[in-house]
């Protein structure tokens, strides 16, 4: 195998807020897929940084009465606890505010500026007369000239969502002060991006980005690529433009090139060569992992200027969606803004790792957790699967065998997991973790299959059966050992007491094959507790304390809008009969391969409806969940009976179709509006 060298990065978080379940996926998918490069022996260095710059901070610092550098240490030391008490296992977690990064930012903007890349524009802005500075949108309100809602911001409207520009609203005030803005006219810097159309084209369609990426942003660049303003007039926290006194860089021009100043920091302390992974013919990787709404400084602006500037450019940008709790965007009223202080008070880490991975599947899709599967999953799988492989024959073997293995494998089935780790790497590379959490637990079941169906628990009464149960007791522990290999870029926590657990040095991928045998294991201790839902409703209870702390962002990015799809009337959705249903029955139909005879109960009626969710869901898994289900679709005669309408259910079909659960407290009959 080549050893290859990978540098990875997670978007840097902004230091004016706390770490919540937001950043908490975006890093976990991260750390993800380097504990899994690193486990396959390869060389992969995870960086990553506060985004320190911008007025947002600045004005911050100054509510608090601090400096800005007193804040942003702060803000360093609570984000990097955070960050490593959820395992995530960055080399090196850096600042903006930093010499290597103002290093950087000089010799690429000069760069850019020698290749003739920067316009100097004058610009009218609205300033404010009282604070002596320029506003960004943000920090500019006033009534919506469209719905006449007051309170709006300068670029959209929250109440009926119209764009326009700061001077359209009406009434306009500084969100600072209170003044009324004056229009000022600036000189600021421009990068030309509207010279690299031919460049972007083909650089967003070589294999860099996921194709739904790549096609929104052809849809960008169809509309036209705008010069960007990569300049602020003091005050403003950040970098000094060189022999432009009173300019400074916008946080967006030096927030990616912080990716370059930690690694270069990392490079000095670790004496590796920052030119290796950064020179235009570079054989190393460079890979970024960011939220939809960035794609853009990600995928249009920092290629250009890498380009232009002579370095390399990523080798892929990994995208993913935003985190939704039971549907619903983060709410602080309804506690489900969840810091990761928060979180960590009051539970196990793992489990939310494990929870993401679970779902996480290289898309750009938004993803939900669900604070009941949360749980449900939880233990199902990790403890009612996994470690209960190990739990049940460690007994044996250390009361019975003294903790000695068997001196050779006794089934098949170890081997066939071995040779299946191939898949599982390859989900794992692609970023569906969610492809690899479904094969490693259909390994457990067949793992758990296999001791059942050997009863060493029957056996151990019968002195003539002791070697077998030696044997199926050792092949469990085997099993074990190939499953937690492979989880264990998820939950390296388990893993290493897994590790101590089995008397092994590691559980890396590259020994997967090592089976164990005639070898001491040690003492089972327990390795994982069950998730409680009493301690999740405390976690929600204290997040509708806490909340977002996060300030108002300075961005000027369009957002990344959803997939879109072929419209149709609303009289033609208002003709669906949606209601909330119960599950009341659930059985398996004779002769039937893919389908489950449903009842449902729609309050005061109940409906029978065949369902093609077999291969997805046991029977009595589904007793008494609640769903969607079409109440007014005509009966269908169907070879084994009448099915009187239909369930909503979403994913590809067989083993990866979900069935749509409403929140817990919709109640059976209510229409889905
Ligand atoms: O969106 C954000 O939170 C930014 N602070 C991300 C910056 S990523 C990189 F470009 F620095
Ligand atoms: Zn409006």
């Amino acid at each position: 195998m080549d050893t290859r060298r990978i540098l990875v990065t997670s978007a840097l978080p902004n230091a004016n807020g706390s770490i919540h379940l937001g950043h908490l996926m975006e890093h976990i998918q991260t750390d993800v897929w380097v504990r899994f490069q690193r486990s396959c022996g390869h060389q992969c260095i995870y960086v990553c940084a506060d985004d320190t710059h911008g007025t947002a901070i600045m004005l911050k610092a100054d509510e608090q009465g601090i400096d800005a550098e007193t804040l942003i240490a702060n803000v360093k030391a609570e984000h990097e606890k955070d960050f490593a008490d959820f395992l995530i296992s960055h080399d090196n977690y850096y600042s903006t505010h930093s010499p290597e990064n103002q290093a950087y930012a000089h010799l690429i903007y000069n760069r850019l500026k020698d290749a003739g890349q920067i316009a100097v524009r004058s610009v009218n802005q609205l300033y404010d007369p009282d604070k002596d500075m320029f506003l960004a949108d943000r920090f500019i309100v006033g009534t919506c000239p469209r719905c006449k809602a007051d309170g709006q911001y300068g670029d959209n409207c929250e109440n009926c969502g119209a764009t326009y520009d700061a001077t359209d609203l009406i009434d306009t005030r500084s969100k600072l002060s209170g003044a009324e803005p004056e229009m000022k006219e600036s000189t600021h810097f421009f990068f030309s991006l509207s010279n690299f159309d031919e460049f972007l084209r083909e650089w967003t369609r070589s294999g860099t980005l996921q194709d739904q990426v790549a096609n929104k942003l052809s849809e960008w660049l169809d509309t036209g690529l705008q010069d960007w303003d990569i300049s602020r007039d003091a005050p403003y926290f950040g970098f000094e433009i060189p022999d432009e006194p009173g300019k400074y860089f916008y946080v967006w021009l030096d927030a990616p090139i912080g990716y370059m100043a930690s690694f270069k920091n990392y490079c000095d302390r670790e004496g590796l060569t920052f030119d290796d992974f950064w020179r235009t013919d570079s054989d190393c990787e460079v890979h970024h992992f960011i939220g939809k709404d960035i794609v853009n400084f990600h995928a249009l602006f920092w290629p250009a200027m890498l380009k232009t500037a002579d370095f390399r450019t990523p080798t892929r940008v990994h995208t993913h969606g935003f985190v939704t709790v039971d549907g619903l965007k983060m709410s602080k009223s309804r506690g489900t803004f969840i810091n990761a202080r928060t979180y960590l008070d009051n539970l196990n880490p793992e489990y939310l790792r494990y929870y993401f991975a679970a779902k996480l599947n290289g898309t750009v899709d938004d993803l939900d957790i669900s604070l009941e599967d949360f749980v449900q999953r939880a233990n199902s799988d990790l403890v009612g699967k996994v470690v209960n492989i190990a739990s049940r024959c460690a007994g044996f073997i250390n009361k019975q065998f003294d903790g000695r293995l068997a001196p050779q494998t006794g089934t098949p089935l170890v081997d066939e997991l071995v040779q299946a780790g191939d898949e599982v790497a390859a989900h794992y590379e692609q970023g569906d973790y969610s492809k690899a959490v479904r094969e490693i637990m259909s390994m457990a079941d067949k793992a758990n299959q296999y001791i059942d169906e050997h009863k060493p628990w029957i056996m151990i009464k019968d002195e003539d059966q002791r070697d077998q149960v030696q044997q199926v007791c050792s092949d469990g522990i085997n099993l074990f050992r190939v499953i937690m290999t492979y989880l264990k870029p998820i939950v390296p926590s388990l893993a290493e007491k897994s590790e101590a657990f089995l008397n092994v040095d590691s559980l890396d991928w590259t020994v997967r094959e090592t089976t164990l045998v005639d070898h001491k294991i040690n003492k089972f201790k327990p390795l994982l507790t069950r998730l409680e839902m009493v301690n999740v409703e405390a976690m929600v209870e204290a997040g509708r304390e806490t909340g977002p702390q996060t300030g108002p962002q300075e961005s000027e990015q369009p957002k990344a809008e959803e997939q879109t799809v072929d419209t149709i009337e609303y009289d033609d959705f208002a003709k669906l009969d949606l209601r909330i249903a119960r599950i009341a029955n659930a059985e398996s139909v004779e002769g039937a391969d893919k389908l489950l005879r449903l009842t449902l109960d729609l309050g005061d009626e109940q409906r029978t409806v065949f369902a093609g969710i077999k291969a997805a869901y046991a029977p009595e898994d589904l007793i008494d969940k609640l769903t969607v289900m079409i109440a007014n679709l005509a009966p269908r005669k169907m070879r084994f009976g009448v099915s009187e309408g239909m369930v909503l259910a979403a994913g590809p079909g067989d083993k990866e179709i979900f069935l749509l659960e409403p929140h817990p407290g919709a109640k059976p009959g209510m229409q889905v509006s």
